[in-house]
């Protein structure tokens, strides 16, 4: 069994989308162990509860010093002795510590195809936001491992949606989910689950 940690920081529409790939049987060997939000009002907490997954809340605003928050974040996730971390909407910095001790075991979803729209400032609504901007006409999804370079580790997965003439940044966002993040994000992990996932001088490649 694979031990997974999600870590999240609102609505948990991914955490939902690995919650219900594990009880369909297209994540298999895969149990999430516990979901780690720094909002106290992250959405994701319920759907980890309602699906009788331990929720912690570890928040910055609780410690005195970065430090000492990057700390107890990295002992929140070692306690659940995870083989694979799962950023699913995580808008934390991960401490440079966990990227260590976790190295090539750290993966995050980001909603765009990287490097576009990606790195220092892009996240969430405003990746979308940058992709109508700048008038793209394709945008999409990617999961990649993560390093101490932001939104820069080995890629593993993509995939492409359509950008619509009359798109808002909200209508993106929802069709970027359902169409490339809630797909790529399970079907990862099941790979990795199953052993399938090599990274090699950077790269990764997804054997059989
Ligand atoms: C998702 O679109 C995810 O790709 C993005 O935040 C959203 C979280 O939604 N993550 C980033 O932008 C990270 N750079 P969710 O809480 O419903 O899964």
């Amino acid at each position: 069994m694979l031990r997974v940690v999600v870590c999240v920081s609102g609505g948990g529409t991914n955490l939902q989308a690995i919650i219900d790939g594990i009880a369909r049987g297209a994540v298999c060997n895969t149990e999430i162990v516990k979901v780690v939000s720094n909002n106290p009002g992250a959405y994701a907490l319920e759907r980890a509860k309602r699906a009788g997954i331990e929720g912690v809340c570890v928040s910055p605003k609780k410690y005195e010093s970065r430090e000492l928050f990057e700390d107890a974040l990295l002992g929140c996730v070692e306690e659940a002795a995870p083989d694979l971390i799962v950023l699913a909407g995580f808008m934390v910095k991960v401490p440079e510590k966990m990227i260590k001790r976790y190295e090539n075991r750290i993966i995050n979803v980001h909603p765009a195809l990287i490097p576009a729209f990606s790195g220092t400032g892009y996240y969430g609504l405003r990746v979308h936001e940058a992709a109508l901007a700048r008038g793209v006409k394709i945008t999409g999804a990617t999961v990649h491992f993560v390093n101490e370079d932001m939104d820069a580790g080995p890629i593993i997965m993509q995939k492409a949606v359509e950008v619509y003439d009359g798109d808002t940044p909200e209508v993106l966002q929802k069709r970027v989910m359902e169409e490339a993040e809630w797909v790529i994000l399970p079907w990862c992990i099941n790979l990795i689950a199953a052993g399938q996932v090599k990274v090699e001088n950077g790269r990764v490649t997804v054997v059989e």
